[in-house]
């Protein structure tokens, strides 16, 4: 298996999930997706995260992204679990979870590292674009919950990249200048960024963020 690598395409696969058999691409449609692994069910931290983004559902559809989870147990084991989640959370489970139990899509994915574990995942996040390349990846340790609030503002920077062709400056966050991509001159600069923008540098130019009022 070759590693997967930023503007690769991501593998398609179909898979047995807490809602069903599921094929990736049917399910990601012409939106972005977010696919995500635990290291295992009945574990502290992955019912943590799974019912943080629950919660997060609305934040995900207002970007189009929709998001798949990824655990190496079966489908009985998913559904008791997401009971858990539900009430220990207070939230309902609002994705499907992969039940990877022959680690098929997570050897697929590269999210078993056998020096971390043998067996159970990583903290894989990964964010696939509307053409299906992977244009994310982020690895936490089995023992560090990832914060969703990064994902979404990533998802922010991606989407802003993707349609306004700017990228975004160090601890960005929504509503702060953005950066002008370098291809861009600044001849066309002027007709691009209406509202304006700085000439720090010839190569550091900021603007305000394009996509609001
Ligand atoms: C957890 O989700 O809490 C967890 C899973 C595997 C190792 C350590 C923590």
């Amino acid at each position: 298996m070759a590693t997967l690598r930023l503007g690769d395409k991501a593998p398609n696969f179909t898979a047995q999930t807490s809602e069903g058999e599921i094929d990736f691409y049917d399910f990601l449609g012409d939106g972005w997706g977010i696919l995500f692994s635990h290291p295992a069910d009945y574990t502290p931290v992955c019912t943590t995260e799974l019912g943080t983004v629950a919660k997060y559902k609305d934040e995900f559809l207002k970007r189009n992204a929709k998001v798949m989870a990824l655990s190496v147990d079966g489908i009985e084991s998913h559904k008791g679990w997401i009971n858990d989640i539900n009430e220990t959370q207070n939230t309902s489970v609002n994705f499907p979870i992969i039940a990877d139990e022959d680690r098929k899509i997570a050897n697929l994915y590269d999210m078993i590292h056998p020096n971390a574990d043998d067996t159970l995942t990583v903290r894989s996040v990964y964010v696939i674009a509307p053409d299906k390349t992977i244009k994310l990846m982020i690895t936490y340790p089995a023992s560090t919950g990832r914060n969703f609030d990064e994902l979404i503002r990533v998802l922010d920077s991606l989407q802003l990249t993707a349609y306004h062709k700017v990228a975004t400056p160090a601890n960005w966050k929504h509503g702060d200048e953005v950066v002008i991509s370098p291809a861009v001159s600044n001849e066309d600069a002027k007709n691009i960024f209406t509202k304006g923008f700085k000439e720090v540098k010839p190569y550091l130019r900021l603007t305000p963020q394009p996509n609001l009022n």
